[in-house]
């Protein structure tokens, strides 16, 4: 297609809308939505589902109260991934002031998938209750029958209580107030020599395990893993859900002890699974971390940056949400990420990146400025 044409069928699309949708991704950059409103969909996460992605996020307000929820979490479809359409709040917050998500709460990196065998929509997020700061480190559920919501509050849990991680030695498995280095058995999934000692998974045995910064995915055979920061952030657990995608299973395991990562995203390519991660450094931006495994379980294999280039060290000024597999295309991913405002929260941005494959099949990524899902061949 020639310039003049494409000017032509541009100011054709602004002319009948009088809305400037976006034709490309621009990462970083203002993001209209149908209504020439920044998309407001932050920590996000993407279904696709009838020849429809939906992308959720943590709907923000203006200024630091945005931190918190006061809305709810916002939905938008598209069929080509570049303009969304506003679907309005999936699940909101109450304002009854005994409901756990009263707004000022905090809810954050929304995803939801779709249950087959009940063909109802599920969605899981990360939960923290008013006033408590990041103390309850809760994973909270809601339900629908609709893509688009609305979605009903279930309840917010710690998971897996009364249930030890597949892969701690025996010695472990006993609610201890304290572990020690001579407690150290060198499995993959052992409960580190902690620098304070406090050996936190005996410790939440009983009432169930810390899920904050968290991601779902669905395998193949339809199996869905809930997969949270734990234990004070320090390690990530990987937790199959039942079958309904409504509970926790209480098979899990624990990975990447005492790495203290966030943001959690996930996908699988020619049979292996890569998880991309970041440090923990609250809202500021630093280099994330990629992690291969041949079985979801583990053991998993850290292989270090994935970015390349000017930006590397901050993830290009982002933190990691999402990984989405674009459908109908081979070998065709994006990775989404979010470039945090905590001062003005609602002016958070969005990083969307396609993942590359080096010449020896291992992903990586590099800052592009505006790209198209042609960049897929
Ligand atoms: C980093 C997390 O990834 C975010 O989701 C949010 O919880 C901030 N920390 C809060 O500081």
């Amino acid at each position: 297609m020639n310039f003049k044409r494409l000017f032509l069928i541009s100011l054709f699309i602004f002319g009948i809308t009088g809305k400037n949708i976006a034709q490309t991704i621009n990462p970083g950059d203002i993001w209209p939505d149908n209504n020439g409103v920044h998309i407001n969909a932050h920590g996000g996460g993407l279904l696709f589902h009838e020849g429809t992605y939906y992308w959720f996020g943590e709907h923000k307000i203006e200024g630091e109260k945005g931190n918190q929820a006061w809305v709810g979490i916002h939905c938008y479809s598209s069929k080509n991934l570049t303009d969304w359409h506003d679907e309005g709040i999936a699940l909101s917050v109450s304002k009854d002031p005994e409901s756990p998500i009263v707004e000022g709460c905090i809810i954050e990196r929304p995803k939801v998938v779709y249950n087959e065998k009940n063909q109802q929509f599920v969605m899981w997020f990360h939960h923290e209750l008013k006033g408590m700061g990041y103390k309850a480190a809760k994973t909270g559920l809601a339900v629908s029958d609709r893509v688009t919501g609305p979605y009903k509050y279930i309840h917010s849990i710690n998971p897996n209580s009364g249930y030890w991680p597949e892969n701690v030695c025996s010695i472990h498995k006993q609610p201890v107030p304290e572990t020690t280095e001579s407690s150290y058995c060198g499995g993959p999934g052992c409960l580190p020599a902690h620098p304070d000692t406090v050996n936190i998974l005996g410790r939440d045995f009983e009432k169930g395990q810390m899920s904050r910064d968290m991601t779902l995915f669905i395998d193949d055979d339809g199996t869905a893993y809930h997969i949270y920061s734990s234990e004070e952030n320090s390690t990530t657990h990987i937790s199959k859900l039942s079958d309904d995608y409504l509970s926790f299973s209480g098979e899990y395991v624990r990975v990447f002890p005492n790495r203290y990562m966030e943001a959690p995203s996930i996908f699988k390519h020619r049979g292996k699974y890569y998880f991309i991660a970041s440090g923990c450094t609250g809202w500021a931006p630093n280099a994330a971390r990629l992690s291969v495994a041949d079985d979801i379980f583990g053991p998993w294999t850290e292989l270090g940056n994935p970015c390349v280039g000017e930006g590397k060290e901050t993830t290009f000024g982002s933190q990691s949400t999402y990984i989405l597999p674009i459908e109908g295309k081979k070998d065709a991913f994006i990775f989404m990420a979010d470039r945090w405002n905590p001062e003005n929260a609602i002016d958070g941005r969005y990083v969307w990146l396609p993942v590359q494959f080096d010449e020896n099949g291992w992903p990586f990524l590099e800052w592009i400025d505006e790209w198209g899902l042609s960049f897929f061949k």
